[in-house]
């Protein structure tokens, strides 16, 4: 591999959509952020400078960073913020992962507008292992508002829209002006690689293009065995990249491609607002049209908002590729098992405030009933030093405090206990992790992404996961790969991973509500006794709090 430079300039930049003007905070003035491209086994050497006021960490999602536990970047988990005027150099190496990753803030909410895709493509003289694609393209959605839960403490409020690569597209409303609308120019009868990012703040999402189907062949930056489907189901934090093969048509046409979001709890949340894009057929080599009209073409018929069972399904044909060539390394063997409970819980309401969550209590989110509490320092680096006192304790719980059926009467006590645990993994031991979706109240969906590993996702199921009956239907062959898995609300995912990255690794919900709520944690994982086992020293420039 070769050493690629980035410098990423962190400012605040006026941007307009939906016919509003905002000063957005930006890598390099651009929204969403510039694309990295890499191949599998080159280094990045990023070097990000911070000019705005606030503080500012970046999170390289997906990437394995072995051994670069200090690269990770989310704040006062791995590093201490990036603070105005101050600059930090991200170097890490792409090892055995090709396909489409991306980075965001890893502070507060910052995300929402800071953020971008990282394209990793195949070593030099290798190739993908499907068809060669004519054209890649590559595609992000996002909130571009940040609305106000946070500090309330209260539900989140609808966004007030969706992007496609930051664009909110015409069917949003009549602000919309043919500029801001995604258009995507393609030739019949050709094979198009298109790259998928769900970078949207608290929304899994379903996209559907009218009258087309795509073969999925990657999750996560992992190859998958190839499906076709004519709907992608994507929770925040995932991404894949998928084939779409073009009608042989024979003159110029348009369809619409749309997508919205995916809610098990649907009533009274969001209605059925699409973001939405066009997708343009040219016949000729001239691909310029200002012809933009979309009149008249029909919606792509999306999934209903609340279709849980079609998400079950969808999610279950997912299947590691495999062969000699990508092995599927699947723990046969468990060391270490846990059972979180992962969902929503509450604290009480500070006086003076009106707050939203059951018997007017503050909503919150828990795993095994833990809110994790964010320290001031970073915990790598207190770990590293050997001065965790006072800043993290070891004894996060391996099954919950306060064990109840999932899936029935809710518990009297939903509190949570805030603290800062975490789980400290021997080197190289293995891991079974099932997540329970508690589905006390707010009958979400969590997606939880893990930093610094893929895991495997062995099984899923609803109701209460049963450790007598269930491990025997678990896939050991050829379980998907990923870093971000959907806990179904009222159900539950197992997965495994092998902890081979020594480093602090945080593992929350990707729902941006959720993280702030408490909804997080983190695994330590000890060196090895070899030199190569080690997380080798933080870099000079490594900020401080
Ligand atoms: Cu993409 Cu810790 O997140």
């Amino acid at each position: 591999g070769i050493t690629r430079h980035y410098k990423f300039n962190i400012w605040m930049q006026n941007v307009t959509r939906l016919c509003q003007t905002k000063s957005i905070i930006t890598v390099n003035g651009m929204f969403p952020g510039p694309r990295i491209v890499a191949r599998e086994g080159d280094r990045l050497v990023i070097k990000v400078v911070n000019h705005v006021p606030n503080n500012i960490s970046i999170h390289w999602h997906g990437i394995r960073q072995l051994r670069s536990g200090w690269a990770d970047g989310p704040a006062y988990i791995t590093q201490c913020p990036i603070q105005t005027g101050q600059s930090y150099v991200y170097n890490f190496t792409i090892i055995g992962q090709t396909g489409t990753l991306w980075y965001h803030a890893h502070v507060s909410w910052i995300r929402s507008t800071l953020y971008g895709p990282i394209v990793t493509l195949p070593r030099r003289n290798t190739s993908y292992p499907f068809v060669k694609p004519y054209k890649e393209w590559w595609k992000t959605d996002t909130e571009a508002v940040i609305n106000q839960a946070i500090q309330t403490g209260a539900g989140p409020n609808n966004s007030d829209a969706y992007t496609i690569n930051g664009l909110p597209g015409p069917l949003y409303n009549n602000c919309s002006s043919p500029l801001e609308t995604f258009r995507l120019k393609v030739k019949p009868g050709k094979t198009y690689l298109l790259r998928f990012i769900n970078a949207a703040l608290n929304d899994e999402l379903f996209f559907k293009i009218t009258n087309h189907t795509f073969t999925i062949v990657d999750a996560d930056a992992s190859y998958v065995k190839p499906f076709k489907t004519d709907t992608i189901y994507i929770t925040p934090g995932q991404t894949t990249n998928v084939l779409l093969k073009t009608k042989n048509l024979t003159s110029n046409y348009k369809f619409i491609m749309a997508a919205r979001p995916y809610s098990t709890n649907a009533a009274g949340t969001f209605d059925n607002t699409t973001v939405a894009g066009v997708l343009e057929y040219y016949t000729g080599d001239d691909m310029s049209s200002t012809n933009t009209s979309i009149t008249g073409l029909p919606l792509p018929l999306l999934p209903a908002i609340n279709a849980t069972s079609y998400v079950a399904n969808w999610t279950n044909k997912f299947r590691s590729l495999g062969g000699l060539k990508f092995p599927v390394n699947v723990p046969q063997n468990v060391q270490n098992r846990y059972y979180f409970a992962v969902g929503l819980g509450t604290d009480p309401c500070p006086i003076n405030q009106t707050c939203q969550g059951p018997n007017g209590t503050k909503f919150a989110a828990s795993v095994n009933n833990i809110s994790f509490t964010l320290p001031t320092t970073a915990l790598l680096q207190a770990r590293y030093f050997g001065k965790s006192n006072g800043v993290f304790t070891t004894d996060f719980p391996t099954t919950p405090l306060n064990p109840f059926n999932y899936t029935g009467t809710p518990p009297n006590n939903t509190m949570v206990l805030h603290a800062t645990k975490v789980v400290v993994l021997p080197y190289n031991t293995t891991v079974e992790l099932v997540l329970q979706g508690t589905s006390i109240f707010g009958f979400e969906n969590h997606p939880l992404h893990l930093h610094g590993f893929n895991f495997y996702v062995v099984g899923q199921g609803t109701g209460n996961f049963n450790s007598a009956t269930d491990p025997a239907n678990f896939n050991l062959v050829d379980p998907v790969e990923r870093n971000t898995v959907g806990v179904p609300s009222g159900g539950w995912v197992a997965v495994r991973f092998r902890a081979d990255n020594p480093g602090v690794w945080f593992m929350h919900c990707h729902i941006e509500i959720h993280l702030s709520w408490g909804l997080r944690m983190a695994w330590a994982v000890m060196d090895g006794k070899l030199p190569n086992q080690k997380l080798p020293p933080p870099p000079s420039d490594l900020p401080k709090c």
